[in-house]
């Protein structure tokens, strides 16, 4: 399917992901300043939507049981959490003027497969 256009970048908040669904898969999508990222939208822990939780210093937190996972990799940094969850691509491309947030869950890119 390869990527696909899931949000304008100005929906997504600086403290909090926002929810989409990007084929088969729902997915968070989150930033750090001026870099998006894209996570599968479920706890590790237990099936719990990531987009629930705020997001802060590049992580975005479980809102159930407070682990948080990084962003860029995908890794809880704290229990009860211990296992990964799955990073997409994301490219950010200009759409008429304004900016578009775009999603490949073709592939994952800490190879993490989606639950
Ligand atoms: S469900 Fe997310 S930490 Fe428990």
């Amino acid at each position: 399917m390869a990527f696909e256009r899931v949000c304008s970048l100005s929906e997504v908040e600086e403290d909090e992901a926002l929810g989409v669904t990007v084929g088969a898969y729902d997915v968070a999508i989150a930033r750090h300043g001026e870099e998006v990222f894209a996570l599968q939208n479920m706890c590790s822990h237990a099936a719990v939507a990531l987009s629930e939780g705020e997001v802060e210093d590049c992580t975005v937190e479980c809102w159930l049981h407070g682990s948080r996972f990084d962003l860029r990799t995908g890794k809880p940094t704290g229990l009860p959490a211990t296992e990964p969850v799955a990073t997409f691509p994301v490219d950010v491309r200009d759409d008429a003027g304004s900016l578009a947030v775009w999603v490949d869950t073709d592939t994952t890119l800490n190879g993490v497969t989606p639950a």
